[in-house]
């Protein structure tokens, strides 16, 4: 393996929003690592996507206990790369975990428990060499367990040292309402809320993002593309290197019917007019509205990286191009 050298001038051309009302910035545009980064993936293909995205400003890698496959390997993995390649850049890293979804068997290794999260982030930690997190979450509400037990478990960590930052993700809004004042009133604001978004899913535009913007709390949409749906990839079949082509992919064939492709090809045909991919523009769309703190991507390359984050270049829309954009997703 030969040794990373970060490109010297990588804060010039990323964009650094304030996440809501806190003291931290994140780069507008995040790298996911729920897929690609697993031991069923190629690690050296991991490590070159990891290195662009650094070397291109950003700043901010988002991880789980479970993503992988196997689950937690993708922790591993990332913490490979990372002793090897970042580990003098750890104070310029905002790094993210979650715990929510099923990890382990029995009854504490899945949903919100304090039991759960506390264990989870101790696994999180060892499997990725850290001794702390900058960002924690509770990766999906739990309908049983408390609200006021899992902030507490959110809040704790937080005073033991091991998260700098938390937040929830999957939350609808009264649920996350009442999470932002319970985690306020233990003196552990609510730093962000990772709900998925794109121009295929727009449950957010219902209330969320206002909650958000008003209580002064970040937004950091996942799935800006549909999984690569909002992209040029499925225009000409399936793809064997794609998502939807893999057996452990959670894009699936029956998602391509033939009036989403339509609208893809449309919204395709739009974005070329103004002189973007379609992933760009997908991602210009989200990213032009302020509320939002930062677009968290996947990539299966590092040529799908480097082509998404010219999306930059472009967050303005005419009235009458997001008025097109309404009449295609119709
Ligand atoms: N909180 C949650 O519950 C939750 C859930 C899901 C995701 N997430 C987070 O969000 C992150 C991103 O999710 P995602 O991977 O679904 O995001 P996405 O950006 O919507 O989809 C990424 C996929 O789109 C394709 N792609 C990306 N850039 C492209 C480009 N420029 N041109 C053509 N195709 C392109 C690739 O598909 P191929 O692989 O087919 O090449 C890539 O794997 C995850 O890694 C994770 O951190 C969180």
């Amino acid at each position: 393996m030969q040794p990373y050298l970060p490109n010297p001038n990588r804060y010039q051309d990323m964009q650094y929003r304030r996440c809501g009302r806190s003291g931290l910035k994140l780069p507008a545009v995040s790298l996911g690592l729920w897929h690609n980064f697993g031991h069923v993936d190629v690690l050296e293909n991991s490590r070159r996507i990891l290195h662009l995205a650094f070397d291109s400003g950003i700043t901010h890698f988002d991880l789980a206990n479970n993503y992988g496959p196997p689950p937690g390997s993708a922790e591993e993995n990332f913490g490979r790369i990372l002793q090897k390649d970042f580990k003098a850049y750890r104070d310029q890293l905002v790094i993210s975990s979650k715990a929510g979804y099923h990890m382990w068997e029995g009854p504490y290794g899945e949903w919100g428990s304090k039991k759960y999260l506390v264990a989870s982030l101790g696994q999180s930690l060892k499997r990725m060499g850290l001794e702390y997190v900058d960002i924690f979450y509770h990766h999906r509400p739990d309908p049983d367990t408390p609200l006021e037990e899992t902030m507490a478990a959110l809040s704790l960590i937080v005073s033991q040292g091991k998260a700098l930052y938390v937040g929830i993700s999957n939350y609808r809004k009264e649920r996350a309402e009442e999470a932002i004042r319970i985690l306020r009133d233990m003196g552990t604001p609510c730093l962000i809320h990772q709900p998925n978004y794109s121009m295929f899913d727009r449950w957010v535009e219902g209330g969320l993002l206002d909650l958000l913007d008003s209580e002064g709390v970040g937004c950091i949409p996942f799935s800006p593309l549909q999984q690569g749906l909002l992209t040029d990839r499925y225009l000409r079949g399936i793809p064997e290197d794609s998502r939807v082509a893999k057996p452990h992919g959670f894009l699936k064939k029956g998602q391509l019917t033939d009036s989403r492709l339509e609208q893809v090809r449309q919204l395709n045909q739009m974005a070329l007019g103004r002189g973007q991919s379609l992933a760009q523009m997908a991602l210009s769309w989200i990213l032009r509205d302020g509320r939002i703190t930062s677009v968290l991507v996947g990539a299966s390359r590092p040529e799908q990286l480097a082509d998404s984050l010219k999306c930059l270049d472009n967050l303005d829309f005419s009235s009458a191009e997001l008025q097109q954009i309404e009449s295609i997703l119709g």
